[in-house]
């Protein structure tokens, strides 16, 4: 593994929930994983396997989706769906050879800024233990 290797973890994270946990975590200067890169939705309902695999595509090692607890989310059922695509792009990876656990959902409440901080530290883990993402086409920035 190359001595330079600084892994990039993209997450992307609903507004009402793991995005206001993560801007709790700031308030309380709870230290995380600076490499990670957040992309705000107002509901993972909206992400798509494509933007997932996208993400690799693009330089990432490690993607995470963080929606509202289920049952809690504020679109209904917008964190189900995520976590179906969530699974189908696991399976997609792995029909490519790129290892599945360098994506995971996770489900994070608005005030749980510790369990957004233990989601970026679980996923740099695995960034760091996988080494660089073998799908990268060009240098995220
Ligand atoms: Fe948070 Fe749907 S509103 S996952």
């Amino acid at each position: 593994m190359a001595e330079d290797y600084e892994p990039k973890v993209v997450g992307f994270c609903c507004h009402y929930c793991a995005y206001s946990a993560a801007d709790l975590a700031g308030s309380m200067r709870l230290e995380y994983a600076p490499n990670v890169r957040i992309v705000k939705l107002m509901c993972t309902g909206k992400v798509d396997t494509l933007h997932l695999l996208k993400s690799f595509e693009d330089g990432a090692d490690v993607v995470f989706v963080a929606g509202c607890e289920e049952g809690d989310c504020h679109f209904l059922e917008g964190n189900l769906r995520a976590k179906k695509m969530v699974q189908q792009a696991k399976k997609l990876l792995e029909e490519i050879g790129i290892e599945p656990e360098r994506l995971e959902m996770f489900h994070i409440g608005a005030s749980d800024a510790p369990a957004f901080v233990a989601a970026c530290n679980e996923m740099m883990e695995r960034a760091k233990r996988l080494g660089p993402n073998p799908l990268k086409r060009r240098v995220l920035v």
